[in-house]
């Protein structure tokens, strides 16, 4: 397991100089913006079409310089070079890390392991995009040559997030007429609860698994081919193991990169699309992955997707670091978790389309970051992955902003709002949209100005109660802003976030792209299962308390 050597982070100058800055910081927001007329201008960066603002950021120029040479100490830009021209620096897996080279355009160049990755990319996007197009125009029609209207894509993880979060994020641009629905949870309560009002002949699955073994994807997949198959057989339609072959090729088509298991699973390896190793499952929602969203709203809106991410990264590979949005957002991560004791990340997206956004990016943050060694196998001494958490405003409002504002702990958080909403809709005179975004602009306001108890008490407010009221302000928040949510905008802040993590991932000397923390619950479930079968053996192989839950589980399923 060999890689450059890996700086340890605590022992560069800029680390030791930040923790003297941390001991020492007296953040004051409301100090700071008084004594500068300047700081919102100064702390705001456009990048690509992000327009963010990192004023109410507890952060000052001694800080930002520290934390940039932190980012150069620790190797963050080399690394970064690294990764875009294909080295591999995924080292557990011995992997090149690719997921730019999904969205970068057919004239450019670019050889990974003796492969032309990216005409490899375009000849599969090439291959979706004329699948998307057929299915669009009705011209793929099921085996009863009915067109398909709803899509299902099985998958999980990162083959289920990504194209759920962004086919919720892009409904405005779904084609009228079709539908898309996503089948992750082994709990049969999805798959029951997804299928039980579907046509199958007029279903088009996805099964969507980098792996094609992944227990809970084949699970569902069979268990819906079942449906499937048992539904046409009630209608006559399938009655021979000729007309089954005929439906599946019609019905079921598969994203992966074991192509020989798609076939060993009965889909047509012609109506399979590839991608490559090089893609981890949590950086995929841009390869075919994404079928199901380039199905929803068309190769041209999947192609601005792409360009949204492309722009994005030409920013990050290029941009100046004190004018680098991931640099930036990055290094100010590491700044609150490492020094000033953050635990947790909060996203707070003032669009009801991004509802699914905070849980994309758990998957891309958390499996990504929450790692306890180093990529030369050493333990790390200090805090790694943040926990990312959050919902949309104005819900989250409603419910746990009360510790954001007044709790013990610091919550770090970006807020996302968009100029033009989908939905023009008015109450009365009031544009509902301006509402809405009054309260993105409230929120971050009170968490960075707070209020006095002198300003609590010329309310009139009981002495009693002005502690309780009082808000102390200096909660750091990231405003993000952008025209509208668009294909392109969403690819924007995808990348953007990839790239973030990247960024924190690299001054930790993390592994950011392998995910050997999901396997021991996997192993352990195969050998737990024969013991709720039944298996005596197997049940006394438990530990005490697995095997008391297992006996109650016997004891109460009727
Ligand atoms: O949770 C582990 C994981 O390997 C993820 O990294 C991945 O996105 C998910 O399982 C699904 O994997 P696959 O696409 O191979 O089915």
């Amino acid at each position: 397991m060999t890689d450059n050597p890996v700086v340890d982070p605590t022992m560069t100058p800029a680390w030791e100089a930040l923790d003297g800055r941390a001991d020492a910081f007296d953040p004051d927001l409301r100090a700071w913006f008084g004594a500068d007329p300047n700081r919102a201008t100064r702390w705001t960066i456009d990048g690509a079409d992000l327009h963010v603002d990192f004023s109410k950021n507890l952060i000052d120029e001694g800080v930002l310089a520290d934390l940039l040479a932190l980012a150069e100490q620790t190797g963050v830009y080399d690394l970064r070079d690294r990764m875009f021209a294909g080295e591999h620096i995924n080292v557990t897996e011995d992997r090149a890390v690719l997921h730019t080279a999904l969205r970068r355009p057919a004239t450019d160049e670019l050889t990974v392991d003796g492969q032309d990755a990216i005409a490899d990319v375009h000849e599969v996007l090439n291959k979706v995009y004329d699948f998307a197009e057929r299915v669009r125009s009705g011209e793929w029609t099921g085996i009863t040559g009915k067109p398909v209207e709803t899509v299902v894509n099985v998958g999980i993880g990162g083959s289920d997030l990504g194209p759920v979060m962004a086919y919720e994020a892009l409904k405005p641009f779904v084609q009228d007429g079709l539908e898309c629905r996503f089948i992750s949870n082994i709990d049969p309560t999805d798959a029951g609860e997804t299928t039980k009002d579907l046509d199958p002949e007029t279903t088009l699955v996805i099964v969507a698994s980098k792996t094609f073994t992944t227990l809970e994807t084949i699970t569902n997949a069979k268990v819906v081919r079942d449906w499937f198959l048992g539904a046409l057989r009630d209608r006559g339609i399938v009655t021979d193991e000729a007309t089954e072959k005929g439906a599946i090729a019609k019905h079921f088509v598969a994203v992966s990169t074991a192509l020989d298991k798609v076939a060993e699973f009965g889909i047509d390896p012609n109506n399979a699309f590839g991608f490559w190793s090089w893609v981890g499952g949590r950086y995929s929602v841009d390869s075919a992955v994404g079928t199901s969203l380039a199905i929803a709203i068309g190769p041209d809106g999947f192609a601005e997707f792409l360009e949204g991410f492309n722009a994005m990264d030409v920013h990050f590979a290029t941009a100046k670091p004190e004018e680098n949005l991931p640099i930036l957002m990055g290094m100010l991560n590491v700044w609150y978790s490492n020094f000033l004791g953050a635990d947790t990340h909060a996203v707070l997206p003032y669009s009801q389309y991004l509802h699914r956004f905070p849980a994309y990016l758990q998957q891309l943050t958390m499996e990504s970051n929450g790692k306890s060694v180093r990529r030369d196998g050493a333990p790390v001494t200090y805090e790694t992955g943040e926990v990312f958490w959050g919902e949309p405003g104005t819900n989250g409002q409603h419910a746990f902003y009360q510790l954001i504002h007044q709790g013990t702990r610091m919550v770090p958080a970006d807020f996302i709002a968009f100029a033009n909403p989908a939905w023009p809709l008015k109450d009365g005179e009031a544009d509902m949209h301006e509402l809405f975004l009054s309260n993105f602009l409230a929120q971050t306001k009170a968490l960075a100005f707070g209020k006095t108890s002198d300003e609590v008490r010329a309310e009139g407010t009981p002495e009693a109660i002005v502690s309780a009221r009082v808000f102390t302000g200096n909660r750091p928040t990231t405003s993000i802003m952008a025209p509208a949510l668009t294909p392109r905008v969403l690819g924007e802040l995808i990348a953007l976030y990839e790239h973030i993590t990247f960024v924190q991932g690299a001054v930790w000397g993390i592994d950011s792209f392998d995910q050997w923390g999901v396997e021991l619950g996997k192993v352990l479930a195969k050998q737990i299962l024969p013991a709720i079968e039944g298996d005596s053996a197997a049940l006394d192989a438990q530990d005490a308390s697995t095997k008391a839950l297992i006996e109650y589980y016997r004891a109460n399923r009727k």
